[in-house]
């Protein structure tokens, strides 16, 4: 997994300490940003010492294990918490990944606690993502055909034509990828990103779908799609072990090979 620096907010300050309790023998450091949109005040890392002997394994236990005991207040995302849902993204060691797939024995020393990166922020570590799902609601993510349906309902596809959807199906939408995108931080207006890129590349690769004339037309933007310049931050902290980049690389031979 890729490890970049977070970008520097000086109006971070050092929040409060909560011990571990007296006994505790095998302590870890959780350094875990704070901020509230409700008490006016600047953004904090707030220090949790916890107990590994009386945790779960994962970030995610130690998370929960910190809001049930230690401090209601905390706030974050998650669902699944087995690497399904994508809501508990968020940015740990200083990589984009999955608290609930993120072993803390994984982390050397204390383990620091961000909101995924260049995005809005909630309430601490919950990032607005209303943004990059405009984004995905604006490449159509679902299948789009003229023709009629077959008498039974179903559209079949040749074993070679569904595994050409590997790789593309299995995205969560944890955004991982795109908050770890230097051109989506820049340009994330209008930079579709990776994550969004590889939804577009599932339905213009699904042989079931009559759009991909659309589809390539709405993408062919210098900005849309053409921000991308192979980085590769994408893939490297893609939790899933997914590669957005070779899916955009695709859709710009694509939109060449139509042009010749
Ligand atoms: S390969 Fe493209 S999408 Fe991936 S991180 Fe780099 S610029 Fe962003
Ligand atoms: S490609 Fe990977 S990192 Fe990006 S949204 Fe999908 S699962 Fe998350
Ligand atoms: S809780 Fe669902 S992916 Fe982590």
């Amino acid at each position: 997994m890729v490890a970049f620096n977070l970008p520097t907010n000086s109006r971070v300050t050092q929040g409060r300490t909560f011990k571990a309790p007296a006994g505790a023998k095998r302590i870890r450091e959780f350094k875990i940003y704070r901020w509230s949109p409700d008490d006016g005040k600047p953004p904090r890392t707030d220090t949790y010492e916890v107990d590994l002997d009386a945790c779960g394994p994962m970030v995610l236990d130690a998370l929960i294990k910190i809001k049930n005991e230690v401090d209601p207040t905390l706030t974050f995302r998650r669902s699944c918490r087995e690497g399904i849902c994508g809501s508990c993204a968020m940015n740990i060691d200083g990589g984009n990944t999955l608290a609930c797939l993120k072993p803390i024995e994984e982390v050397k020393g204390a383990v620091k606690i961000n909101p995924l990166p260049h995005m809005p922020v909630v309430k601490d570590l919950v990032p607005d993502l209303s943004q990059v799902y405009a984004q995905y609601r604006s490449i159509k993510p679902w299948m789009q055909a003229d023709t009629p349906a077959p008498p039974d309902g179903e559209r079949r596809q040749s074993k070679e034509e569904r595994a050409r959807l590997d790789g593309m199906w299995e995205c969560i939408l944890c955004f991982c990828c795109s908050t770890a995108c230097p051109s989506y931080w820049w340009n994330g207006d209008r930079y579709l990103g990776p994550a969004v890129l590889l939804a577009a590349y599932r339905w213009i690769a699904d042989s079931r779908d009559e759009a991909t004339g659309q589809r390539l037309d709405e993408l062919e933007d210098p900005f849309k799609l053409y921000r991308c310049h192979t980085i590769m931050n994408c893939t490297d902290t893609c939790p899933k072990g997914l590669n957005p980049a070779k899916a955009i690389g695709a859709i710009k031979q694509m939109i060449i090979d139509r042009q010749v």
